[in-house]
């Protein structure tokens, strides 16, 4: 017989900065969900990826010199290294960039447009000139663009639209039809709200920046991201491919995971354009909570708030991260993270509950039984009370999972860790170990420990994968012994293995010395710290001194016609005068910078920018979303800056 499909997905994320441990929580709980399915005997396809295209992507790379593909390359490679660091099991994973993918959006926009599903329009709004974006009244701030603060002027711009208002009724009809599409349950309220306040037609082509899939009818034109990014969920299968086979086997994904903040993406466009395409619906999306500050903030790139999930997994190693994540908070809803509640948790039910399980029982079944547990065992109270539990373990979990609901299948599991901990306390096997004549009753507590922690160990395999081998390892068991099938029952723990008592699991944190260094590394806005600065590696006096900076005034400075990005500066270097271009278009007018000093680094090799040669570049700083020019003041031309 053929195995039951699962299809699980995460959104694919932006590569406009490195990944936090926002964008982790998703993937950790997409892979834990990934994990368990296929444990339970399903064929799993598990899909992540990169959504590529983009104004942002072009500035960025603008900004750093480098072309826009140079720079989704280098970002898409950081989430996929931090995916493996992870142990995330994706079967696939897409980038937006991908050739098959762009050419099935180019066919599907092709489709969609004959069908006429897609037409020719004006997008009209408020324009600001140097972020290249529109906006809605609404969204202005006192009137001025709300990125730069900059005059936005009314302006119009050739558009394609895709017909969303027409597919208003049908949305509503679906939701209807199947309850569980959307969830949980508050976030479907929200979307027929939305949907009642009346659907305009989606904009899903741009003619003002070029970083995206062509339109390959109207190739001034690309297709706008929205447009783009979801049909990743079926192209990463082969839909609009000559090999379909992935799709026709996986499509309909059971579920996709996505931020409560793009559930109105994946809940209303996405089913419109499926219904246009004439596809079959995912069968639900699930909208969780986004992880906060404790102060409330949410965490986020631009703001450069953001926790770095190296920097956890090298102090407390990945299964402790995952667990965290998936443990403190109700997916579903917005959880706070700091430092103590990381570190409570790792120290209260890693360290303490589940590691000191494990090396208590691994160190009394090699004293008393020299590793092997007699098969002669005499059952007594609370035995009946401890095998009920681990019985039913399994089956909690099930329904909890079902539901994607980790903290509390992982909660079920802490309960039996703990009820068995106080076996340890009403069996007192130290007392047992005293007298020959209890040599039975101990062979069956210690059975009862180690058949404990088995079900655990197996349970715990898709939230914890690297913990839970370690804990079979001490056990000695392997093969079916740890297989999904054995949790169900509470059994006889095998006489014929040898259990060894090997590495602590999760060392016992020392709270206040780490809370005070984790600070250090880690943004707290309770402990007011900056955000970690990604270092480069040392270098030597001898290294610096290579670099020649020097003050240079700027006598004149205009856009350069075939690059929005790149400002013209010509400058007064102390000497005969040069030319650099620089990609501050989007955060300076050239009037704004004439007269200006800033510092040089005059011992560039010159580049050809846009048929302009460049020879050096000016000192400017990452400023959130930003970028913010160095400029001296009462410095003459020419000056030597060390
Ligand atoms: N590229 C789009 C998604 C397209 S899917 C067809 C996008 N990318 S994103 O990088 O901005 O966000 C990706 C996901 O990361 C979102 O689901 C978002 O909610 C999630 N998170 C980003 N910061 C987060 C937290 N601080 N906490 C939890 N999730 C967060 O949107």
């Amino acid at each position: 017989m053929e195995k039951k499909t699962f299809y699980i997905t995460t959104p694919i994320y932006y590569p406009s900065g490195n990944p936090h441990i926002g964008h982790s929580y998703c993937t950790v709980a997409s892979d834990a969900i990934a994990r368990y399915k296929r444990m339970q005997g399903y064929d799993v396809m598990f899909l992540t990826g990169t959504d590529e295209h983009g104004l942002k992507i072009e500035q960025k790379a603008e900004a750093e010199g480098i072309t826009p593909k140079q720079y989704v390359d280098r970002i898409s490679k950081v989430f996929q290294n931090l995916w493996k660091l992870l142990n995330i099991s994706n079967d696939r994973f897409i980038r937006t960039t991908d050739d098959y993918h762009v050419k099935a959006v180019q066919k599907i926009f092709r489709q969609l447009h004959d069908q006429g599903d897609i037409y020719k329009g004006k997008y009209e709004g408020w324009y600001c000139t140097p972020c290249e974006s529109f906006w809605t009244e609404n969204q202005l701030k006192d009137g001025k663009c709300p990125d730069c603060g900059r005059e936005v002027k009314w302006a119009e711009e050739e558009a394609y639209f895709f017909k969303l208002s027409k597919y208003a009724d049908r949305l509503l009809q679906y939701y209807q039809d199947h309850p569980k599409f959307i969830q949980p349950e508050s976030r479907k309220n929200e979307m027929i709200a939305f949907i009642n306040q009346g659907l305009q037609d989606l904009c899903v082509s741009r003619t003002s920046f070029t970083w995206g899939i062509p339109v390959d009818f109207d190739p001034k034109h690309v297709v706008y991201v929205w447009l783009d990014a979801l049909t990743n969920y079926i192209t990463a299968l082969g839909y609009g491919s000559d090999d379909d086979s992935a799709y026709r086997k996986y499509w309909p994904a059971d579920v996709h995971f996505v931020g409560k903040e793009i559930v109105r993406f994946h809940t209303i466009i996405w089913p419109a354009m499926l219904m246009a395409l004439d596809l079959p619906l995912p069968k639900q999306v699930y909208g969780h909570g986004w992880l906060l500050f404790g102060d409330g903030t949410k965490m986020s790139k631009s703001k450069g708030n953001v926790v770095d999930p190296y920097i956890l997994c090298e102090r407390y190693g990945v299964d402790a991260i995952r667990y965290f994540l998936l443990r403190e908070i109700p997916f579903g809803s917005d959880g706070v993270f700091t430092n103590e509640a990381l570190i409570s948790r790792i120290n209260a039910d890693l360290a303490n509950d589940l590691g000191n399980l494990l090396s208590r029982t691994t160190a009394m079944v090699q004293k008393y039984f020299d590793g092997k547990i007699p098969a002669q065992r005499e059952s007594s109270d609370p035995d009946g009370e401890l095998e009920k539990m681990g019985n039913e373990l399994r089956a909690k979990c099930n329904q909890n999972i079902d539901g994607y609901q980790f903290s509390k299948a992982l909660e079920e599991i802490w309960r039996f860790i703990a009820r068995t901990n106080k076996y340890i306390d009403e069996t007192t096997p130290w007392a047992l170990g005293k007298e020959e004549s209890k040599k039975d009753r101990l062979a069956c507590v210690m059975a009862h420990l180690c058949e404990s922690l088995r079900i655990v160990s197996i349970l715990i395999k898709p939230f914890m994968p690297e913990t839970a081998p370690k804990i079979q390892e001490q056990l000695g068991i392997s093969g079916d012994q740890c297989s999904y099938e054995s949790a169900a029952k509470f059994g006889e723990f095998p006489s014929d293995v040898t259990v060894q008592k090997g590495d602590t699991l999760f060392p016992r944190i020392d709270v206040d010395k780490e809370i005070e260094e984790l600070n250090k590394l880690i943004p707290n806005p309770a402990a007011q710290q900056k955000p970690k600065i990604e270092g480069l590696a040392q270098i030597t006096i001898d290294d610096f001194q290579k670099v020649e900076l020097r003050a240079a005034k700027i006598v004149n400075c205009e856009h350069i016609k075939r690059a929005k990005k790149l400002l013209k500066l010509t400058l007064d270097d102390g000497e005969k005068g040069r030319t650099v271009c620089s990609g501050i278009a989007p955060w300076y007018q050239p009037e704004d910078l004439i007269g200006k000093t800033i510092v040089l680094v005059a011992n560039l090799k010159p580049a050809k920018l846009c048929g302009v040669e460049s020879q050096g570049m000016l000192l400017a700083a990452d400023a959130g979303d930003e970028v913010k020019v160095v400029f001296l003041d009462g410095v003459p031309a020419g000056s030597r800056i060390r």
